[in-house]
């Protein structure tokens, strides 16, 4: 499955690509706001594991790369729907490499894949978490028609320092 999204592309992850997935993952401007399972350091054994994960049955339905127009490999995308009485309801996340920030990707990228979980997935309700100085995300969100539903005061810690998050939705 490929989703053709203007200045990008999502497309499932293939196995083979995790010196790659280092090379833009292995960075703490990448890492500073994302849970602790998107590791810092990034190793090739943290790639091996998440290619193994991503490539699995369902996984890979809902796992996405991000590549450049031109091919390269930006980053990824998901979905993680919940279970029981949420399951029509998903966490959206994302992150790019450095490399490709501010040339609009995230904005085409969270667009591209709320389409595809309301419409292929099924999805009542898909939301996302940023902590609260994770600007650029919460204007990608703000721009992708997801609205801010509250503030989770002292609700994350990374690195020992904790930080109120934003709750962000968009319904179908
Ligand atoms: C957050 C992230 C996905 C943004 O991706 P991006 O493609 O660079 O986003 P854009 O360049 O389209 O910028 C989005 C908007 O934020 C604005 N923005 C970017 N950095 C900003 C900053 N530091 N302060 C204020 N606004 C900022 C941009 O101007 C743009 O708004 P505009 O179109 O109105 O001008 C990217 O920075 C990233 O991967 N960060 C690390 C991982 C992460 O934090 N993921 C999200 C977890 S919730």
């Amino acid at each position: 499955m490929r989703i053709e999204c203007g200045p990008c592309v999502l497309r499932p992850w293939e196995a083979g690509e995790a010196v790659a997935i280092v090379r833009l993952a292995d960075d703490w401007n990448v890492a500073r706001y994302l849970r602790d399972r998107f590791p810092h350091p990034y190793t090739l054994a943290d790639a091996e594991k998440f290619l193994a994960k991503a490539l699995s049955g369902e996984e890979r339905e809902v796992r996405f790369a991000i590549e450049t127009a031109g091919g390269e490999l930006a980053g990824g995308i998901g979905l993680i729907p919940g279970t029981d009485i949420e399951r029509l309801n998903a966490e959206i996340g994302y992150w790019l490499g450095e490399p490709y920030w501010g040339r609009g990707l995230a904005p085409a990228a969270v667009r591209a894949m709320t389409e595809y979980g309301f419409d292929k997935m099924g999805l009542a309700r898909i939301f996302a978490v940023t902590m609260v100085e994770n600007t650029a995300s919460m204007r990608v969100l703000e721009k992708c028609g997801y609205v801010a539903e509250g503030r989770m005061r002292r609700s994350a810690i990374k690195r020992g320092v904790v930080h109120d998050q934003m709750l962000y939705a968009r319904v179908r």
